[in-house]
């Protein structure tokens, strides 16, 4: 496993590799990785001839006033854990992503608006800026992607076809602990009794998904049984928001009409807001 800073480097590596006729599975992460992105990791080994993994803690999907100065970093235990698994770990500095004239933003209008996008101004468009720099950097064949961001994979499949890449984008599940909660890097800013609390999010969404699956078609009736059953957690400070969503668009439903919907939630649990969704499919 190789270690490359530059992006040019990671520029001609990929381009020599393409050349040869190798494809290129790519697994950006912000580092502090878990079982969900060792998951994605695996998925691009099995699918790719090289296998590329970057680590960036990109400032600029960050907002003034959330946790990008303590936002965990591990370099070398995250090293450990690709050893074997990734040919090439890109690790570029900020300086390299960022030069002090830096002055282009991607936007994917409509999907970066709602849900997340509402409590997280600009987030979305940090994202799709630094995804598509190492798009370019990387030069994938296919990126890897996990559920648990299902409206961070929305906006990079969009960006991608709005834009002509050519890579292709795939979504793995969310890899959960044996009570539900839904592996992130953040869930290691939980105090013990806010991790006990934190899988209310995920019964939550669960008990969405068996109200649809019951027949429930109102979804403000469905987004209800959600709240409820979070507010039997006192630990839960706030709830961001909590609702069923077009699967496609994003859009909040109403009344839900299509087979495919994706219940999707942010909480805060102490001092750390949690995502998670469940995609609910073959609704009749
Ligand atoms: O999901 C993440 O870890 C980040 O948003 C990503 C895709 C690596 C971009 O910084």
């Amino acid at each position: 496993m190789e270690t490359i800073r530059q992006p040019r480097v990671m520029r001609e590596i990929a381009i020599k590799e393409k050349k040869n006729g190798k494809s290129i599975g790519f697994v950006p992460t912000m580092g502090a990785l878990h079982e969900g992105h060792m998951s994605l990791v695996r998925t691009a080994r099995a699918e790719n001839d090289i296998v590329v993994a970057s680590i960036f803690v990109n400032p600029t999907q960050f907002s003034p006033g959330e946790d990008f100065a303590c936002y965990p970093r591990s370099l070398s235990d995250d090293l450990e854990k690709l050893e074997g698994l990734a040919d090439f770990v890109f690790l570029p500095e900020k300086e390299n992503m960022y030069p002090p004239d830096f002055s282009t933003r991607v936007e994917v209008e409509g999907l970066s608006e709602n849900m997340c996008g509402r409590f997280r101004p600009g987030h979305f468009r940090g994202v799709a800026t630094v995804v598509l720099k190492l798009f370019n950097m990387v030069q994938p064949s296919r990126a890897y992607f996990g559920q648990k961001d299902y409206q961070q994979s929305a906006v990079i499949k969009k960006l991608v076809r709005d834009l002509d890449l050519t890579l292709e984008v795939l979504v793995c599940p969310t890899v959960r602990e044996s009570d539900g909660l839904a592996l992130s890097s953040r869930n290691s800013y939980l105090q013990p009794e806010e991790r006990n609390a934190a899988p209310a999010l995920y019964r939550a969404l669960q008990s969405g998904a068996k109200a649809l699956k019951d027949g429930q078609r109102d979804a403000g009736l469905v987004g209800g049984i959600m709240r409820q059953s979070l507010s039997e957690e006192p630990l839960v400070r706030q709830v961001q928001y909590i609702a069923a969503f077009d699967a496609d668009t994003l859009e909040e439903l109403e009344i839900i009409k299509k087979n495919s919907v994706v219940l999707a939630g942010a909480v805060i649990v102490g001092t750390t807001r949690l995502i998670d969704n469940l995609l609910v499919n073959d609704l009749k």
